[in-house]
């Protein structure tokens, strides 16, 4: 192990820097083998350190090639530096001076897509979190901020579009067939979110007008093949510029907005400022080939970053650790957008299953973390779903617990005490302390312990007092390096239902220790914060039906012994749409957890119809109620996936729940052959395709039911299939009607379902975005046998090892969707993801370690699987030169 690969880094060891960087000018001379970077840096001890003895000045590096050094003008010789693997050390500098460097770079040469690199014609950057080293030396470290001036040369034949952050300041040919361009950032900023553009670039171009009369020029470019697929983000943009507006009182502050897309790209886009970059896939779209999800993802992505430039680049983070003070926040603003424009229960719904399914069992895993990290080896690996969405969890609490309009107030003062600072998670919530009042110190655990509470509430109706208690106690299971947790401050948004489905009216009995807000109403918040607590409710005449957390009020795994008349009373009449889906859900687990026995001791499965009889309702309240949100009726009929049933077990039984699942799928379709036929029926229209969320509700719903018809293995539903495949005006469709088809493999169908693939590779192979959901929808495929069909996609021309949606949609689909082909016994699953994790280490550290995350989770299955997966995970952690990335996920995963 080389030292630098198994270094940790802590948060208690923050020392803020020695040095500041008032300016920084950056001169790129562009070359088809290489790149010469300029830097000239206005530096001077850090005022806020004071003198303490002699500073060093150490600047971070990686992969430079260092030709010159100058201090005040002197060319300094080899003697009065040091360069490492990492580092430039500078030993005596003066209080302040001008640091100026030359170094040279091997963009081309560079796959691990950090850095400046090349993505197929164009030159691109990506900064964020430690990129910035593999350009210049540098203070690369977010609380160092300073303005930018860039100039980049390049020839102008190639690369006719040069740009960077700020605004353009100047521009001219050189010798030689070259140009230059001049930019300017008036904003400090760290270097993460520094960014250069060079390419034979178009652009869309669009303006807004801020809400106080600025005019903001708005372009996005891309390589001219996909000039006909920018619209939609453009007004995605525009939304998000007026919702922040709106919500926020946050106004745009550069003259120019700039997007650029990218095909090779690590993670879906990046804030940098004034010049977001965006992986092709989360910017570009048009109906004829993206779905309505992809739509759905690139309005939030969009939004996402621009959000970013008030939460993240006017206030940014003092340090890493601190990731979730941009990255909880936004993804807490990006999800009100989405809500703002869509449908707000769906979109609650949408992201609690994908926090419960992938961040629950991040937290049960090898590498849990709290959502402030307290150490790690590299930053890369902690862009996690903890700290993005269980951050994110953690503001929308906050949010709640101040109400509207105090949330409103303190992050206008957040905004405003911190704007050009570099700040941390404290600052945040004192803030909101400061201007509730609240007193926040038991909720600060949520940013400092890890793991997800576990929460288990008993109900007991006194018919002689007419009260109704309930009693809830609190545990969370031990994580990495914390083995004992506190009591978590727990907000639960509660009812009581009558036996008729009404809410009724609560009355708390409060004493000293159990606190709620106790105006009487129909709904409350419990505030849970003792290991153990009890709430009596009074004035309950009859026994009532708790809901227990309404729009999922805390991030908790609740667990109510719910009979399944309860659970169909609270489908039928509560009117919180979550809580409402939530009933459905547990109806269901409840149901396949009862299948799993049965099928595990070998017994023949009988359904319980009660289920059927909820879904019946669903089908029909979707004919006779036109008025109904038909995406909440398409999410009420989809079943717990497979990976949640998984993260729910204390043994994953692959292979049983495959089954089990399978079993009711079909067992529903066919009970309900008749008004599935219906609701499709109804759902049809061949009006042209609008993005609206009533028109995207609707395709909703006529494709979950399509996935139904299709798994009867009848000729008159392949028929229905292939007809919607025939005759869809928008990808959404068409794509719809292939999934059915191979998510639900019959021999009978395998004809059609051969010639529908071949088809439609035939008409998309030049849209490469086309071609990785083609490739995804063959490889997510839940089926043991479908390795075979993986190796022969990765022979296939169009795939690419070192383009990362190509990685994703082929052995990221197969790995994370089809658990029994990767799971298979012999083993070949886990040898196959090992072999691609070690290519890939080389080639590309951050994708590759986020792919190995499957593996890591080898505790959750049987013995003899956990020997198989272990062994994959050892000959992994055996190959030389290991990246820090994958050193750490394998090495914590192991112990
Ligand atoms: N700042 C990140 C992008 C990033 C993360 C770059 C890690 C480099 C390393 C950006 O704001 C982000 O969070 N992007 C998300 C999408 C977003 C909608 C959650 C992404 O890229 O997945
Ligand atoms: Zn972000």
């Amino acid at each position: 192990m080389k030292e630098a690969q198994g270094k940790t880094i802590y948060l208690k060891d923050y020392l803020p820097p020695s040095y500041v960087i008032d300016e920084t000018h950056l001169i790129f001379k562009l070359f088809e083998d290489k790149t010469l970077v300029r830097s000239r840096l206005l530096m001077r001890r850090n005022p806020a350190v004071g003198q303490q003895g002699l500073a060093e000045l150490v600047l971070n590096g990686r992969d430079l090639e260092l030709e010159k050094v100058i201090l005040d003008g002197e060319v300094l010789d080899s003697q009065h530096y040091t360069v490492s693997d990492d580092t430039l050390v500078i030993p005596t500098v003066p209080d302040s001076f001008i640091l100026e460097c030359e170094t040279t770079i091997k963009p081309q040469e560079n796959t691990s897509l950090e850095g400046l690199y090349k993505s197929r014609v164009m030159f691109c950057t990506q900064c964020e979190a430690e990129g910035f080293r593999k350009i210049t030396y540098y203070l690369d470290r977010p609380d160092v901020l300073s303005i930018f001036t860039t100039r980049i040369e390049a020839d102008k034949t190639l690369y006719p579009v040069l740009l960077s952050n700020g605004n353009n300041l100047a521009s001219g040919d050189l010798e030689d067939g070259r140009h230059f361009v001049t930019w300017e950032d008036p904003f400090r900023k760290a270097s993460y979110l520094f960014a250069l553009v060079a390419g034979k670039l178009k652009s869309v171009e669009d303006s807004y007008i801020t809400c106080s009369g600025r005019k903001i020029q708005l372009q996005i470019f891309v390589e001219e093949k996909d000039l006909d697929k920018c619209d939609f983000a453009i007004t995605s943009l525009k939304k998000a510029m007026k919702w922040d507006e709106d919500v926020y009182g946050r106004e745009y502050d550069l003259d120019i907005f700039m997007i650029v897309a990218v095909d090779d790209f690590n993670m879906g886009a990046m804030e940098n400022k004034g010049l977001n970059i965006f992986n092709s896939s989360c910017v570009l779209a048009n109906p004829d080939t993206s779905t309505d999800q992809a739509f759905q993802r690139i309005e939030a992505i969009v939004a996402h970053e621009y959000f970013h430039n008030w939460s993240g680049n006017r206030v940014t983070c003092r340090d890493w650790f601190q990731l979730s003070l941009k990255e909880g926040f936004t993804v807490y603003r990006d999800s009100e957008f989405s809500a703002d424009m869509g449908s707000r229960a769906v979109k609650r719904i949408e992201d609690v299953s994908f926090l419960r399914t992938v961040q629950f069992a991040e937290d049960n895993g090898p590498m849990a973390h709290s959502v402030r990290p307290e150490s790690y080896m590299e930053i890369s690996n902690f862009y996690t779903v903890t700290v993005y969405e269980k951050g994110a969890e953690v503001v929308r609490m906050q949010a709640n617990l101040l109400g509207p309009e105090k949330f409103r107030q303190a992050t206008d003062l957040y905004f405003q005490r911190f704007d050009g600072m570099a700040v941390t998670t404290e600052d945040f919530v004192q803030v909101m302390e400061e201007v509730s009042g609240l007193d926040l110190v038991q909720f600060r655990r949520w940013y400092s312990q890890a793991g997800t509470p576990r929460l288990d509430v008993s109900g007991k109706y006194d018919s002689q007092l007419n009260t109704f208690s309930l009693t809830i106690s609190q545990s969370c299971l031990p994580t990495p390096s914390q083995a004992v947790k506190d009591p978590f401050y727990i907000p639960l948004r509660m009812a009581l239902l009558d036996p008729q489905g009404k809410p009724i009216s609560l009355c708390l009995e409060l004493n000293e220790k159990e606190s709620g807000d106790n105006d009487v109403s129909d709904e409350l918040v419990l505030h849970f914060s003792e290991a153990e607590q009890t709430f009596v409710f009074k004035n309950v005449i009859e026994q009532p039906v708790p809901v227990l957390s309404r729009g999922f009020s805390a991030p908790v795994k609740l667990h109510y012994p719910y009979a399944r008349d309860e659970l169909m009373l609270l489908i039928q009449h509560e009117q919180d749409g979550f809580a409402r889906w939530e009933a459905s859900q547990q109806l269901a687990l409840q149901i396949l957890d009862e299948l799993l026995l049965l099928h595990q001791q070998g017994k023949a499965l009988a359904v319980d119809e009660r289920i059927t009889a909820a879904y019946a309702s669903v089908l029909e309240a979707a004919v006779s109620d036109s008025s109904l949100d038909k995406a909440m009726l398409s999410n009420l009929l989809l079943l717990p996936s497979e990976a949640y049933l998984a993260e729910l077990a204390e043994e994953v039984d692959v292979d049983g729940i495959h089954f089990v699942r399978e079993f009711l799928r079909r067992h529903l379709a066919a009970e309900l052959e008749t008004k599935l036929l219906t609701v499709y029926e109804d759902c049809r229209n061949t009006v042209p395709y609008l993005f609206s969320a009533e028109e995207i509700a609707r395709r909703s719903l006529q494709n979950t039911v399509l996935n139904y018809l299709a798994c009867l293995d009848k000729p008159e539903c392949w028929e229905l299939i292939e007809k919607q495949f025939k005759t869809a005006n928008n990808m959404t469709d068409s794509s719809a009607a292939i999934r059915a088809l191979v998510n639900n493999p019959s021999e009978q169908s395998k004809a059609l379902r051969d010639e529908l693939i071949a088809g439609f590779y035939e008409t998309w192979q030049h849209e490469n975005l086309v071609v990785d959901q083609w490739f995804s929808m063959q490889s997510a495929v839940s089926a043991p046998d479908n390795l075979g069909q993986i190796v022969s996609l990765m022979e296939h021309p169009a795939f690419d090892i070192r383009n990362p949606n190509k990685v994703r949609s082929v052995i990221g689909a197969f790995c994370h969707n089809n658990a029994v082909g990767f799971h298979q016994l012999d083993g070949s699953g886990y040898d196959f993801l090992a072999d691609q994790v070690i290519t890939l280490n080389t080639l590309n550290p951050q994708i590759a370690s986020r792919l190995l995350t499957p593996l890591t989770r080898w505790k959750k299955f049987s013995t003899q699987r956990q020997e198989i997966m272990k062994a994959a995970l050892n000959r992994i952690k055996e190959t030389p030169d290991l990246s820090r990335d994958v050193f750490e996920v394998v090495s914590k995963s192991l112990q």
